[in-house]
């Protein structure tokens, strides 16, 4: 039985991360990246929204694929490699796996560690195929390593991540995965903009699981960059700004608060915020256009019959 490689390209310096979170907490308006939600009781809450009944994007997008996943291979054509981007569980692209007829799976997410025991678990059920597992932030560079082959390569970028970029940020995103995908395609979830008493519930949901995991992001920063947060003086804030298209998600104070760390500090005043996340709900033909500025053609598309959510595929032209 072949065995899954693993190569972890760069981990981020601390000192580097450190100064990124403090110059981003002094900013006029605080604003910490949304990566920084995600340690590891982060993306257990993560997963927890992915089930909460107001959360739709998740099982919107699965039912799309389990509708649609015969269509979509005959439009793609045999996958010599799928390139999963932010594979965390490889469970999305494993449904793929038999349908496309994949000969190569490439599982890429923040750290390789969080792909070790899902990997090894796959290659048990698929023994025959080739796996690697690439620890890369690709939010900040989509450069694969070599080992991957050059072969043509189908990339995949379920899940609506790319809302997670501004519209600037997902269009230097894309043209990195034409690059990257060498003459092959991408298929990609996209969340599209519907009535605002849909979207806010499913970023704001009754239980508070969305709010426990937007304020857990201080206590990640405090052990990052050496903070002192109380999470008991912040709250969770989620709103749709239609002018931008977007969930915004911030963080309130909930009185005047100083927050410290060696060697400095900043003073909120009650009411301030922190931008910790945007997430763009786009238009199907804005979207469209943003592929085919990256240099994707032949693009299709596939939605659910209320038109919340869709799966584009686009080619990289030759
Ligand atoms: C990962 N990403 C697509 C999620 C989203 O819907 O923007 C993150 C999230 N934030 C709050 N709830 C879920």
């Amino acid at each position: 039985m072949k065995s899954p490689r693993l190569i972890q390209i760069a981990h981020e310096d601390p000192r580097a991360v450190r100064a990124e979170l403090l110059a981003g907490l002094m900013a006029p308006t605080a604003t910490i990246a949304p990566k920084y939600l995600y340690d590891a009781l982060g993306s257990r809450l993560f997963s927890a929204i992915t089930e909460l009944p107001e959360y739709y994007p998740t099982r919107t997008e699965a039912a799309i694929f389990r509708r649609e996943m015969n269509d979509m291979a005959r439009a793609i054509g045999p996958v010599s490699t799928l390139v999963d981007l932010g594979a965390g569980n490889c469970e999305k692209a494993a449904r793929l796996f038999e349908t496309f007829r994949v000969q190569r799976y490439v599982a890429v997410d923040i750290s390789v560690n969080y792909l070790r025991d899902s990997l090894a678990c796959l290659q048990r059920e698929h023994p025959e195929m080739d796996m690697l597992g690439v620890g890369l932030d690709f939010s900040a560079s989509l450069a694969l390593p070599t080992e991957i082959g050059d072969g043509p390569r189908c990339l995949f970028y379920p899940g609506s991540s790319i809302g997670n970029f501004t519209p600037a940020e997902a269009l230097t995103f894309l043209r990195q995965a034409q690059a990257a995908s060498l003459g092959g395609a991408l298929l990609i979830g996209v969340d599209l903009v519907k009535p605002v008493g849909i979207l806010e519930p499913a970023y704001d949901d009754p239980l508070g699981v969305t709010a426990a995991f937007n304020r857990n992001m201080l206590l990640h920063l405090n052990r990052l960059a050496g903070t002192d947060f109380d999470i008991a003086d912040w709250r969770h804030v989620a709103f749709f700004n239609g002018a931008e298209s977007r969930i915004e998600m911030h963080l309130e104070a909930l009185r005047d608060a100083t927050v410290r760390w060696p060697g400095g500090e900043r003073r909120f005043a009650a009411g301030e915020r922190m931008h910790t996340e945007n997430s763009c709900k786009w238009q199907l033909d804005d979207f469209a256009a943003l592929l085919q500025q990256a240099g994707f053609s032949r693009l299709r598309h596939w939605t659910d019959e209320n038109g919340w959510f869709a799966v584009f595929l686009g080619f990289a032209a030759p």
